[in-house]
């Protein structure tokens, strides 16, 4: 099989594509014929062994695929040979075969795309246990979405609308996000590019939610974006922090918290993967379901070949990434 092979822990650029043998389930384990992989920001990170969680080398990186059972170990009863699956994982997505437990894959709707569900993967459930499980959304609350053109953005756009929320509005960078945005599901878009970001932002939410502000932020971008979202909150509001994609960690100014008896809370995606797999296979069928009564569809804005790994993270890296990219096999 061919697999994006990390040796060390350097520049993503220099993982090696590899030809090796295919390996064998062990007892509770099950084959996956890769069929698509989705690319994700913190590949980049893992590779260059700067993330929370780092595998043991050598490893191929990749946190989410779509594909066939093609062989199972012993004492394996919910998959057989020929199952289309999604699969979540902590990395091994970036090769044509992948060795997991059936706990960490979901049955695939008919008809649905590999592409498709591999792109449903990571960002779809980070998105929506930030805004079930962290801000535990209700019917009609607003929600802004910074960094709404991206990965985490597009996802959180739909799964809110798809959740129930009023108002949602997508911060962006520059009118071609903006379009973006727009077209995947935000009410309005703000750019986060504009002069005065800490009283626009505020400004704009306001005008936009009737004067009411945000209910629930959604941040995957953190920097000068996060500390005027804060300020952008309605009482009672709540804050999931995300990610960093602007390289800027944000000190959260309290005084913000106590004013309005806003709520803020960080979300490590992963930690539910491992501690509540029965919670990820009900969210997943929900996002499955949600797709196949179309109240969302991923917006794939490049596939590449998995020998042009490098490509697709550098458009990840260098902030050319539009909602997400695909990595396909064979
Ligand atoms: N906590 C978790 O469990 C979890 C799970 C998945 C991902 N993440 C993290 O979430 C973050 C985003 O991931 P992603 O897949 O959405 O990445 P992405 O597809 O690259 O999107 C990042 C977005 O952030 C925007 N952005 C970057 N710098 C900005 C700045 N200075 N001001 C405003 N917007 C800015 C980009 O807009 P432009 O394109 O206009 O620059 C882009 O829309 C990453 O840090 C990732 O590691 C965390």
């Amino acid at each position: 099989m061919k697999a994006v092979y990390v040796r060390e822990f350097a520049p993503f650029d220099q993982a090696e594509i590899v030809d090796i043998p295919n390996p064998e389930p062990g007892p509770g384990e099950v084959l996956i014929a890769v069929k698509a992989a989705e690319a994700n920001f913190p590949d980049i990170l893992v590779m260059e062994g700067k993330y929370q969680i780092t595998p043991p080398l050598p490893f191929s990186p990749g946190k989410a695929a779509a594909g066939i059972v093609e062989s199972t170990g012993g004492k394996v009863m919910s998959l057989k040979p020929g199952d289309r699956v999604a699969v979540q994982v902590e990395h091994g997505a970036y090769a044509e075969k992948l060795i997991t437990s059936p706990a960490t894959c979901y049955p695939m709707p008919d008809g649905m795309p590999f592409e498709d569900a591999a792109a449903l993967g990571l960002v779809y459930q980070t998105s929506h246990f930030a805004l079930a499980g962290r801000a535990s959304i209700k019917p009609g609350d607003n929600v802004l979405v910074l960094g709404a053109s991206g990965g985490i953005g597009v996802s959180s756009v739909q799964l809110a609308k798809a959740l129930g929320a009023g108002v949602v509005i997508g911060g962006v960078l520059g009118a071609e996000n903006a379009t973006i945005a727009k077209a995947t599901g935000a009410d309005h878009t703000i750019d986060l590019g504009m002069e005065n970001l800490r009283d626009g932002l505020r400004d704009q939410v306001r005008e936009m939610t009737g004067g009411r502000g945000a209910d629930i932020v959604i941040d995957p971008v953190g920097g000068a974006a996060n500390a005027a979202a804060l300020r952008a909150m309605a009482w009672s509001g709540r804050m999931v922090i995300i990610g960093f994609a602007s390289g800027d960690i944000p000190m959260i100014k309290s005084n913000y918290l106590l004013v309005k008896n806003i709520a803020v809370s960080g979300l490590q995606w992963s930690d539910y993967r491992e501690r509540d797999p029965a919670w990820v296979g009900r969210v997943q069928n929900e996002i499955f379901e949600f797709y196949s009564d179309g109240k969302l569809k991923p917006y794939i804005s490049k596939i590449y070949p998995l020998e042009d790994y490098a490509k697709a993270l550098m458009r990840l890296k260098t902030g050319q990434a539009q909602g997400k990219i695909i990595l396909k096999m064979g």
